[in-house]
């Protein structure tokens, strides 16, 4: 089965060794997806794969056979941005912008592990049903994702504008993309 990148098939790799992150950016000229370590500690090459956020720096493509990836090139709908990318821009949520897409995919799929009541070391009740989308954890769950610049504030803005509690139900920026055979 192919890989599914922003709808479209993709081959899996003949070599094993390739990772997701080098396939997007190397073979198939995906270069928003950034890469910084390359070793697990940064999150600039946090992509999406079935609406959950892996790095793909330690990820091998052949692992994502049959999967849908999603990285910062497929988020925007009909030339718009996604209400993220918008609210970055609003928010000064980047300066240089190398870790920009990376955190970007990362809050989306952060804010679908607080739909589906993940905890995290932030969460003060544990046993309850829901958890809060507010400024803490979204601080302590964006903690894997590096920003040199030290836009750490105007991410953080952003990402409560658009998942933060006064927003309401997090499900209308869920990601609805169907893979494209
Ligand atoms: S490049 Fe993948 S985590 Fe840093
Ligand atoms: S905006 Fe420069 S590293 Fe984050």
């Amino acid at each position: 089965m192919p890989i599914h990148v922003n709808g479209s098939a993709v081959s899996v790799p003949d070599d094993p060794r390739v990772s997701l992150l080098d396939l997007l950016r190397e073979r198939l000229h995906l270069t928003g997806t950034k890469v910084g370590c390359n070793q697990g500690a940064c999150g600039a090459c946090t992509v999406l794969v079935d609406g959950e956020r892996i790095i793909s720096c330690l990820a091998l493509a052949v692992q994502y056979d049959g999967r849908a990836i999603t990285t910062v090139e497929g988020l925007s709908r009909d030339g718009a941005l996604h209400p993220l990318q918008a609210a970055f821009v609003e928010h000064d949520g980047f300066q240089c912008g190398y870790c920009t897409p990376g955190q970007i995919c990362s809050a989306i799929g952060m804010a679908g592990e607080i739909e589906r009541g993940i905890p995290s070391h932030a969460t003060e009740d544990l046993v309850a049903e829901s958890v809060p989308a507010s400024r803490a954890e979204f601080q302590e769950r964006m903690s894997g994702n590096l920003c040199r610049c030290g836009a750490h504030n105007g991410i953080i803005d952003a990402i409560s504008e658009v998942y933060g509690n006064d927003r309401g139900s997090l499900e209308q920026f869920a990601l609805t993309e169907e893979p494209v055979e």
